[in-house]
Formats: structure tokens, sequence, C-alpha cells
């Protein structure tokens, strides 16, 4: 028999790193975590444990730290890597910059070098949909022109997914794939791990089952005024479990030899664009709860409309985003309950 895959998972005790963590151990993947907690605590890599009934093993390392991440891949054969340890905050990064810049692009390096270093590897690159700016045409496809970033953030995800493109061409067992992710949202269904935003949330979702808790007062919902059909924002919501199960199809794709190129793009969402209103409406009606909501001027920086064109995912990856936006926006809830004690 051959030997378990091991699948190296930067940031994994994240939002995404800790699903896609439980969708790889489920798969049959070996799966070594790394996370610095910088950004999280340890209630993500305890509910991986307890849905899996496994303990991968757990590297507290920065993977900014170029020796500590040569020490990792010296203690484990690693056969892939995920990278998720990134800062996300878009307001954030336009206020710190260089913590943006040095943070997002060294970790990224540094694991690049590790395999460089041994010839060669696998490397999934958590990319995302900022990278098409406000977009000409809706959906995008992985053609869609990129577009200049307008934060420092989006700015390392473009540099980013360059990096691996041209470490990819100059090293040759090398094989990357940028998965360019829409809007994440909800939790896993035992709702043991999920989101866990520090300080006042930045995102959607998270605003909205605080509020529907009691922890804010009220959402605003930036903007009512778009040239949308009920002028608020049209975004591709894609459950979090969906987003990860693309994790596991896009290095199942690496391990088996199928990829076309050596990196390839692919763009991880439902093809569904859904309004902020609508969003709003479909949480309160699956969770039969009434949200404090009133409308306030248009957030910078957001852009009109994006929503992913995914077939090519769906064609070569053979993934598809199945669960519905009710079944998430419930899985939100739950796992907010969860954690407030609700
Ligand atoms: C969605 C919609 C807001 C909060 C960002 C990043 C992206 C990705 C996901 C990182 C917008 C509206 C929001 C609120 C609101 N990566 N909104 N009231 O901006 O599409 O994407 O997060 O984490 O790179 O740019 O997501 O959830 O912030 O906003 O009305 O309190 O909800 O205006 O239309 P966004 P979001």
């Amino acid at each position: 028999m051959s030997e378990k895959k091991c699948v190296l998972v930067s940031g994994g005790a994240g939002y995404i790193g800790s699903h896609v963590t439980v969708e790889l151990l489920s798969a049959g993947y070996e799966v070594v975590v790394a996370d610095n907690f910088s950004n999280c605590d340890r209630t993500n890599y305890e509910g991986v444990c307890a849905i899996t009934g496994q303990r991968p093993p757990l590297e507290e390392i920065d993977c900014c730290d170029a020796k500590a991440v040569e020490g990792l891949f010296s203690r484990h054969k690693i056969d892939a890597a995920i990278h998720f340890a990134a800062f996300k905050a878009v307001g954030e990064s336009v206020e710190e910059p260089l913590l943006y810049y040095r943070n997002n692009l060294t970790s990224f390096i540094n694991i690049l070098q590790a395999f460089a270093n041994r010839g060669g590897g696998n490397v999934l690159f958590s990319s995302s949909a900022t990278v098409y700016g406000e977009p000409d045409e809706t959906p995008v496809t992985e053609q869609s022109p990129r577009k200049p970033a307008t934060s420092p953030y989006g700015n390392t995800k473009q540099i980013c997914e360059d990096i691996l493109r041209d470490t990819v061409s100059a090293c040759a067992g090398l094989r990357g794939i940028a998965l360019r992710y829409f809007n994440p949202i909800g939790a896993h269904p035992s709702a043991l791990i999920g989101e866990l935003p520090r300080g006042i949330p930045n995102n959607l979702v998270p605003f909205i089952t605080q509020t529907a808790a009691g922890v804010r007062e009220v959402l605003s919902i930036f903007g009512n005024d778009y040239p949308t059909p009920d002028g608020t924002c049209l975004r591709d919501y894609i459950d979090v479990v969906d987003l990860a199960r693309a994790h596991t199809c896009a290095v199942t794709r690496m391990f088996e030899g199928r990829m076309r190129e050596d990196y390839e793009i692919f763009n991880v969402g439902t093809g569904r664009p859904l309004s902020v209103l609508e969003l709003v409406r479909a949480f309160e009606k699956v969770n039969g709860l009434k949200l404090n909501y009133r409308f306030a001027p248009r957030r910078a920086g957001d852009v009109t409309a994006v929503w992913a064109d995914p077939s090519l995912a769906n064609r070569e990856l053979g993934w598809k985003a199945t669960r519905s936006v009710e079944e998430t926006l419930s899985s939100a809830w739950a796992w907010e309950k969860h954690i407030r004690g609700i």
C-alpha cells in the first residue's frame, strides 16, 4: 500500500484552514498544522480534533521565520502545502502596509523556498476574488483581467500569485494552484469550528450573527444606491465547507498528476450572485428572527458586483458548491450561538 501523502496547512488553526484540515483528514491525508496563533486561539484546532477524532501534529511556528519553516520541513515529509498564514483585514492593510507586505510575502516565500531546496513539491495558494477588482463583465472567469489592487492586502494576493507562477516556472519539480475565493461564509455543520473575528467584524456575515446575538446593536448596510436590482452590492457567498472541499480536490489533482499546466488558477464560487439585502432576508427567514439593520453610506473601496463563473473548477477539479445559502446561514448562526453559549 502506498504511503499516505502529507499536507502542510499553514494557518491551519484559522477559519478556512481549520475547515480544510477537516476535509483533508476525512479524505485520508496526513496533515501538519502550522500556526503562530497571531490571529486566532486554539478553539478551531480543538474543534478539528473533536470532529475528526484525530490530533494532527501542531507546529506552533511563525512562517515568516525561514529557519523555523526549514526545521518543520526537515521534521516532516511534506508532499504539499496549502498556504493560509496571512493577514486579511483590508482596512488595516491600508494603515500598516509594511506589516502586510512583510507578513504575507515572507511567509509564502519561505514555504516556496523550503520546497525549492528539496527540488519541488505541490503548493496551493489561498487567493481571492479581490484580484478582479471592479470587473468590466460578470460573472468573472479566470481569464478576466486582474485589476490594480485597491489595498495592500489585495496587492499581496496578486504578488503571491505572481511569485507562485514564477517560482513554478523556474523550479522543475514544483507545481502550483491558486484558488481565488469569492466570499467564504458559514461554519461546519457540527458548529465546532467557525469564524472567530477579533474586535468589530469587517465582514458581513460575522456582523450579522453578532447583531442577532446582541453583541452589536445594529447592522449597517453599506450603500443602497448601487446600480443593482435592490441597490445593495452583489457578491458570491461560498459555504466554507464547500470551499474546503475544493482544496481537497485541488490537492488530489496535483498528487494524481492531472494538472494541465504546472501553474493553474481556479475560481471558487457558486456562480450565484446575492445582494446584501437578499442575504440579510435569507438569514432572518431561515433562523426565524428579525435583524436590526439600517442603511448607511457606501463603504470606501467596495465594488458594486462580483461573482464567479466556476465552470473551470466544476469541470477540472470535479468540484461544485452544493450547500444552499439557507444551510450556510443556519450554520453561521449555530456557530455564533455555540461560541456565545446561547
Ligand atoms: C460583503 C458585502 C459590504 C459589512 C472582503 C475582502 C475579500 C475577502 C472577503 C478576506 C459588501 C457589505 C459588509 C457590513 C455591509 N477576503 N457589508 N455591512 O468586501 O466583498 O470582501 O472579504 O477576508 O478580499 O475584500 O466582503 O463581507 O466585507 O462585504 O453592508 O457591516 O457586505 O459593503 O457589499 P467583501 P464583506
